[in-house]
This record gives structure tokens, C-alpha cells and sequence, in this order.
């Protein structure tokens, strides 16, 4: 097995908008940040990956960025982030930045600059195509609904967003775009960052297409190039992250198979280190391609098995996994994999994480999720803010009449991204300690039982044994390097697996129901490593249980 430099890593990835606000004006903020890295130190975690901080008109949450190389005023200044930045490193954890690259914020100067006419500096740097017998080129849609295509009569041509219209693509295809690219990383390396989550890195590698049959429901179904792709990330590690030691990369790939993962994540570190994958998130969004993503229905334990063995198999000693339960564009994990009951959510959420932390490859802790943060099971319409649930209720509501409004309603609660924005619960105080002005976005009223203080004081909180979790990775080689074997594919209650190096063995056992199961791995010839009940049935696995033993023989 080739141990990568980053297999200890644990990340903890902050939404600023929403993580703690120091000036009163109800958006967290780079001080808020800082105020707060003593808690993710306290964690454990030793990389915190920044949603985007760029300069940004908002229309997608700082995902479309007038300005690389600005941070948005309302999150503070540059000398806030270097300052951040300082007192990050002093705690040994590295801040990764959100590389926002296949698209610009159509306030971008380059955008402004390339709509005006098709003979300026910047008339190649996005994806602008003629019409086709007056309409769009081809029938690609966007992600965030409707034609992936929106008309500007100054060049009298359409422009390409994979994502909102507010977003367009910028083309890669163009070496300047790409230089223009390498410039932004260098700015931020050059700080002193450590790292780069890539949005949407499978889109900039657009395929050849011609007008004629075109028929993608979805513009992500035509990406990407995968040699071009491999092209552009070896690039980008020779001309830039060649030159600096260490720098952790971890590519957003909705459209990655275990395959093509292996070879982007290739343990050589010629293009990433890791891939998100998508596939266990999309599970349900597959089973009724009119609603996809919104589908609201439960995923079995058994297709989450399958999944997720599979992208363990399939990347052992090959490449490197990404392993999360949830992100800003997820539902919270506790709600949507398990239960968020009051009676068994804590140690709904402790089992969560402990399937989780004890694969192979690098966990991803999503600000709340250490405390078992849930769904803000939302009502109504009004209570949305995120552009895609809106778009989406409008699209497959008014528009299309495909589901009834309450219908949408239901969806939205269980997968709108809003679930995960929410800002932060800190304490039981007025916003949860999170503001003391009126916040942008209204709290999870669950704050006053579930927040960090309540969490900090009581040592069997989820945070407490979050905390013990990333200890076992940081310390126990066989979380870290060793290969994964799943047990019982076919049992839809349990999920168990074992972790081998050499000649030590790790048992993982999680019960996904509320019943009490009887199973036999031989764990009673193993010595219990971390658990989430105070004692142990052996054979008997109590609702929500998990226990990880070290095997003796
Ligand atoms: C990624 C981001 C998401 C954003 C989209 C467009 O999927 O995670 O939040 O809306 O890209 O940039
Ligand atoms: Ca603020």
C-alpha cells in the first residue's frame, strides 16, 4: 500500500455565511472564523475547507465570483485572511480554498468585458455559440433547471452555464483562461493556503459537440472530456502545485465512476489527491428521473452497502475516497441516513460517523454535523432562499405541473441544500450565540437542545466522541492504510465491514434500525475499540449501535 502524505487528514468544512458572525450585522464573517478555530483545533481536525470567500454578487451563495483575488466586504478584508490565515497555521491546520473555476459570476469584468461585442481581449474566454434556426445550440439544460444556454443580442449569440445563468462557463479550451487560472491558485498559495477544493472539476472539460443530436436531459450527462480533463489537472500540478510542497486537492466530480476516480486520484499526485464522488448521495435521485434529484424517498442500507464498497474496492491502493455524509448542497446526515428523533438521534449520529471515519480514504465533517445538527424541516415556500429549491419548485410546479406544490414542499424539506445553511448553534442564547443581530438566515429552532456548548459540557455528546474518532484515525495505522472487506452484502440492517493491515484487523459493525439484531462477526474474540453504548451485548447490537473492535486473531 502507498501511504499518501494526507492520509491522516480529517476536514472540517466551514460555510462562512452561515458559521459566526463578529460584527453584528447577522453574517459570519473571517473573524468569526478565527474567533471560533480553537473549537475545530479542539476537534481534531487538521484541514478546514472555506466555502467561497471571493468577491461574489450572491446569486449562488459566492459560487458565481466577480473577483478572485477580493474578499466579499461582508466577510472582511484580505489582511482578515491573512490574519485567519496566521493564526490557523499556528494550529497546525491548513485552510483549503473553494477554487470556483469552470464559471464566473456574470459580473465577472471578464464577462462584462466578453458581452459586448466578438473582438475584445476577452471574447474567447467563455463558451459563446451562434444561433441555431433562432433558438439555443443544442437542448442541453442546466443543473439549476431550465436551457443551459441564455441569449445576449450585443454578439447576437448564446453563452453556455453549466449552472445558473448568472454563471457562465468559461472557456478552458482557451490557454489564457487556463493561465488566468494557474494566477488565482498561485495568489492563494503564495498566502499561505494548503489546499483547494475544485468546484465542478469534471465540467471544464467540455466534449466536442456538433448542433445535430443533441439530446443530454442534463448538461452534466455530457461531461466531461475525460483526456482533456486529465490534461488540464496535470497541468495545472506541473505549472503550479509542483512548486509547493503539500498542497491537498480534492476534486468536485459529480460524474466520477470508482474508474475514473482511480485515475484522477492516482496515488503518483499527478492530478488530484481525492474525488468527491456522488454516487451515494444521488442514490434516490435515480429512481424516478422526472423529480431526480429531489426524490424524497429513503435509500436502503443495502444500496448504501453497494455504494459505498464499491468506491472502497474499487480505489483501494489505486487512488484515494473522499468520505462524506454531508456538504452545503446535502441534507443534514443524521436526518436524511438515519433518524433525527430526539430519542435516538444522538446515537443515530455517532453510528453515522463511525461507518463513516473508519473507511479508507479522508473524512469530511460539515460545520453542525460534530453535534448532530438536523434538518430545519421547513413549511413553507417563503422559508427557501437557495436558488436551486426555488428554481426547482418553480420549474416542477408552475411550470411543468409535474408535482403538486404541497408534494414540492415535502421534497424540498427533506433535500432542499437550505437544510445544511442554517447558521451554526453555539449556545442556547438568543441565534445561538451565532449573532446578536437579525441573522441572514433563520436558525434551526432546535438550537436551544442541540448546539456546542450543551455539547462541549457533556461527555458522551456526539461532538465528544467525533472528537475520539478522528484520535483513532490520527493514531491507528489501520484506519489510515488498511484495505477494506465488506461483510454481508445482503443484510439490510447492519452494515458491517473489516479494515486489514498486514496482520491487524478492525471489525466495523452499525445497526441502521431501531431494533436490537443479533449478529456474530467474532466480535467477542475482539476488544472493543469505541462504541456508542457504555457496555457491550457481544452478539446482541442494540438500536443505532455501532462498535469498532480490534481483532485478535
Ligand atoms: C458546486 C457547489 C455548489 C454550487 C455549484 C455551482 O456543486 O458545491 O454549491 O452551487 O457547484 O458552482
Ligand atoms: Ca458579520
Amino acid at each position: 500500500m502507498k501511504k499518501p502524505w494526507f492520509a491522516d487528514a480529517v476536514v472540517y468544512q466551514i460555510y462562512p455565511m452561515s458559521f459566526q458572525d463578529s460584527n453584528h450585522d447577522g453574517i459570519g464573517d473571517l473573524n468569526g472564523i478565527k474567533q471560533r478555530l480553537d473549537y475545530v483545533d479542539q476537534l481534531g481536525a487538521n484541514f478546514i475547507w472555506l466555502n467561497p470567500i471571493y468577491k461574489s454578487p450572491n446569486a449562488d451563495n459566492g459560487y458565481d465570483i466577480s473577483d478572485y483575488c477580493a474578499i466579499q466586504p461582508a466577510y472582511g478584508t484580505l489582511a482578515d485572511f491573512d490574519s485567519l490565515l496566521a493564526a490557523a497555521n499556528r494550529l497546525n491546520i491548513g485552510i483549503m480554498m473553494d477554487l470556483v473555476v469552470n464559471h464566473t459570476s456574470e459580473q465577472h469584468p471578464w464577462f462584462l468585458a466578453s458581452k459586448k461585442n466578438r473582438n475584445n481581449p476577452y471574447a474567447d474566454y467563455y463558451i459563446w455559440r451562434d444561433p441555431v434556426d433562432g433558438h439555443a445550440p443544442n437542448d442541453w439544460l442546466g443543473v439549476f433547471q431550465g436551457s443551459a444556454w441564455t441569449y445576449v443580442p450585443e454578439r447576437d449569440q448564446y453563452y453556455l452555464h453549466s449552472f445558473a445563468s448568472a454563471q457562465p462557463d468559461l472557456n478552458w479550451q482557451n490557454p489564457a483562461v487556463r493561465a488566468e487560472v494557474r494566477s488565482i491558485m498561485k495568489f492563494w498559495l503564495d498566502r499561505g493556503v494548503r489546499g483547494f477544493r475544485m468546484d465542478a472539476i469534471d465540467f471544464p472539460a467540455k466534449p466536442k459537440w456538433s448542433n445535430e443530436g443533441q439530446t443530454f436531459t442534463n448538461v452534466g450527462d455530457a461531461m466531461p472530456d475525460l483526456k482533456r480533463l486529465n490534461r488540464y489537472l496535470q497541468e495545472i500540478n506541473q505549472q503550479v502545485l509542483a512548486n509547493y510542497d503539500r498542497i491537498l486537492t480534492v476534486g468536485e466530480m459529480s460524474t466520477a465512476d470508482p474508474a475514473t476516480a482511480a485515475e484522477f486520484s492516482n496515488l503518483d499526485g499527478s492530478e488530484l489527491n481525492m474525488v468527491f464522488e456522488f454516487e451515494h448521495v444521488d442514490l434516490a435521485a435515480n429512481k424516478d428521473k422526472r423529480i431526480g434529484k429531489w426524490s424524497s424517498d429513503s435509500v436502503s442500507v443495502k444500496d448504501l452497502k453497494r455504494v459505498l464498497s464499491k468506491w472502497q474496492v474499487g480505489l483501494d491502493g489505486k487512488g484515494w475516497n473522499s468520505l462524506y455524509w454531508n456538504n452545503h448542497d446535502q441534507p443534514r446526515a443524521v436526518s436524511r441516513f438515519a433518524t433525527d428523533d430526539p430519542k435516538w438521534r444522538v446515537k443515530a449520529a455517532k453510528m453515522l460517523g463511525t461507518t463513516l471515519h473508519l473507511l479508507q480514504g479522508t473524512p469530511y465533517v460539515y460545520e453542525g454535523e460534530e453535534i448532530g445538527m438536523t434538518n430545519a424541516h421547513l413549511k413553507t415556500l417563503q422559508q427557501y432562499e437557495d436558488l436551486d429549491s426555488l428554481n426547482a419548485y418553480h420549474e416542477l410546479v408552475d411550470e411543468k405541473h409535474l408535482v403538486s406544490g404541497p408534494q414540492m414542499l415535502e421534497y424540498l424539506a427533506a433535500r432542499s441544500r437550505d437544510n445544511a445553511r442554517t447558521p451554526m448553534q453555539w449556545n442556547s442564547e438568543s441565534n445561538a450565540g451565532f449573532t446578536d443581530a437579525q441573522p441572514w438566515y433563520a436558525l434551526n429552532p432546535n438550537y436551544d437542545q442541540i448546539n456546542v456548548a450543551e455539547s462541549l459540557s457533556d461527555p458522551t455528546s456526539v461532538f465528544h466522541y467525533y472528537q475520539q474518532l478522528i484520535q483513532l484515525r490520527h493514531a491507528n495505522e489501520v484506519v489510515k492504510y488498511g484495505n477494506y472487506l465488506e461483510l454481508d452484502p445482503d443484510d439490510g440492517e447492519c452494515f458491517a465491514y473489516v479494515r486489514q493491515l498486514e496482520s491487524r484487523r478492525l471489525l466495523v459493525i452499525s445497526n441502521f434500525t431501531e431494533n436490537q439484531i443479533e449478529r456474530d462477526y467474532g466480535q467477542n474474540q475482539g476488544t472493543r475499540l469505541i462504541g456508542n453504548y457504555d457496555d457491550d451485548l457481544g452478539v446482541s447490537i442494540r438500536p443505532y449501535e455501532c462498535k469498532v473492535y480490534e481483532l485478535n486473531n
